[in-house]
This record gives C-alpha cells, structure tokens and sequence, in this order.
C-alpha cells in the first residue's frame, strides 16, 4: 500500500515545536526529534489533514482546543512503577517523614500535605500514601501511651489528615490513576506486607483499598502554568523535567521552590539534578538517596 507522503518542513517542525514548549515545557532535541515527527504524522492523518500548516492552525485555533490536548497527551512519556528509586523512598521515609511529624506534632498542626507532580498512572502518589500511612502508624505507636490506641487502626490515624494531591497533563493517566487497578506486573515491585494492607485481590488485578484512595486526589495540572497546587510539605517531580530544557526547569523549580512549606522537600529523577538550576535548596541525602529542602535563608 503507498504510504500517503506528506511533508513536514522545517518551518512547520519549528513552529510546532514552539508551540508544544510553550503549551507544556516539552523540549524536542535532536535525540528525541524523531519521536514527536512520529506522533505529529498520527494526529495528523487522524484528523486527516493535508498538511503540517493546516495542523498548526487547527491546534492554535480556539476549535483546536481538544485536539491540542490530545497530540499533548500524545506526546507524554507516562513510563512509571511502584516503589521507584528505593534508596530515596527510604530517605523519605525514614528520614523526611519522621522529621516532618515530629516538626508538625510540636506546632500541632496535624495536616499533611503532599504533592506528586507528573503522577503518570498513580504508581508514585499511591507508593507516597502507603509510605505515609506506613510512618503514621510507626509514630504513633511510639508517641501514643499504652492502652490509647484505636482499634481497628484507622490507616489515617486522627488528629491526623493527610492529602496527596497527584497531578498530570495526560487525562488518560490521571483516569487509570483514580481507577487504582493494576496487573501482576505492575504489582511486582510491591512487597506482600504492603499489598496485603494496601490492596484487594480482585481477579487477576490489585485494587488498591478505598481507605488509600481517599487519601489521593487526582487533577489535572500543567506544570507550565502558574495555577498549582500550594502550600506542601513534600513535592515528588521525578521523572519530569528531563523532558524540559534548561530555562523551563529553572522557572519550575522557582515555582516549586512557591508551593512548598518553609523547610518542605522536593524529590526529583534519579538522573535529574538542581545543580546549576536553583541554589535555594540544599541537597540532603541518606545512603545513596538524595533530595532537596528548601532553603529558608534565601527568603530573608
Ligand atoms: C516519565 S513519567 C514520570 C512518572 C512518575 N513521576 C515517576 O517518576 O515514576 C512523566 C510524567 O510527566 C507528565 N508531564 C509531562 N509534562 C507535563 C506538564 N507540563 N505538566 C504536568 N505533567 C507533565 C507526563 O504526562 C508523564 O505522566
């Protein structure tokens, strides 16, 4: 079958790539130029156009608007898992979350606030809230007197409140996010204590309990804007800015740098740094696990 051979200049190529950088931060170089060729050509025969020009006009036409979603959605990279990177899970765990209740009890302010930012399908919001509910338990066990325990343990014991708000640009993640449905291999790197107190066998699949998904609220959000979630004690970003340049990584960063607590961290990839981005964090780190704190003497 004759493939149908529309050209895309290079005129058109920089328009569009514009155009994504300033919908979302994505940056297209050289080693990933291929990929969005590969998916303008899809949403363009799936709108069956006859040209990259008139693709562009669509997309910045106020008609554009769903399909500019969609070639965003199309664009995402979405890859994720459960307990990612777990040198620094434990780091949050054992350290940040243990230093974060001890530092909440004294002020008693007992709400939590965290935020997982480009949540891809729920792995990363959902490994947060069983690891918090996890290090609730801990402590309340060692700070509540013998006899004074609820019973059955609630998985958010009061006073506390816990929110873990957990964003993406791609609607379909966020939708297989709040369904909370995974298959055995996504449940692999779940060890059986925690998928015995966190999920249901329903079928071949794992339902994670109803108790953690209240926990866990799904929105869209794009990073580019200003509109974010504020005032969290934690903010994971992995895995995200890799897909920005330079400029764009360091205006998120500031703006995270807004959404955080005084003395709140940030978490990013493991192959992401903020060395030569910001230097209004500093960077802690346990074992081979690393994240940032907010630098309080910047604001003076
Ligand atoms: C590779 S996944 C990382 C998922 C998870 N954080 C992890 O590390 O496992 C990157 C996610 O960032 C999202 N993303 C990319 N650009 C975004 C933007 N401008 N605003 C919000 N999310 C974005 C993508 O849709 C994708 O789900």
């Amino acid at each position: 079958m004759a493939s149908l051979a529309i050209q895309l200049s290079e005129p058109e190529s920089k328009l569009l790539q514009t155009l994504v950088y300033e919908q979302c931060g994505m940056f297209f170089d050289e080693r990933r130029a291929h990929f969005l060729q590969d998916r303008l050509y899809r949403r363009l025969r799936a709108c069956r156009l006859e040209s990259f020009y008139t693709y562009y006009r669509l997309l910045t036409s106020r008609e554009g608007r769903t399909e500019l979603a969609a070639l965003l959605e199309n664009l995402t990279v979405n890859e994720t898992s459960f307990f990612r990177n777990k040198p620094q899970l434990e780091l949050f765990h054992k350290t940040t979350l243990d230093a974060l209740l001890r530092r909440k009890q004294q002020a008693r302010d007992y709400s939590l606030r965290l935020w997982s930012a480009g949540c891809s399908t729920g792995q990363e919001p959902y490994t947060m809230a069983m690891l918090v509910c996890d290090a609730l338990s801990y402590f309340m066990l060692r700070n509540t007197p013998v006899g004074q325990h609820p019973s059955p343990k609630p998985l958010v014991p009061p006073p506390w409140r816990v929110e873990i708000v957990a964003s993406d640009i791609s609607y379909s993640a966020l939708r297989s996010g709040q369904d909370g449905v995974y298959n055995e291999q996504q449940i692999e790197p779940v060890d059986y204590m925690y998928r015995l107190r966190y999920f249901d066998r329903v079928g071949d699949t794992y339902r994670l309990k109803d108790a953690v998904k209240q926990v866990v609220h799904f929105d869209f959000h794009n990073l580019k804007t200003d509109y974010l979630p504020q005032r969290n004690d934690v903010i994971f970003c992995r895995n995200v800015m890799i897909y920005f340049d330079e400029a764009e990584q360091k205006r998120l960063v500031e703006k995270f740098y807004r959404c955080l607590n005084p003395g709140g961290h940030l978490f990013i990839g493991h192959a992401e740094t903020l060395f030569g981005i910001s230097d209004k964090f500093r960077m802690v780190h346990l074992n081979n696990g690393t994240a940032y704190q907010r630098n309080e003497q910047e604001e003076a």
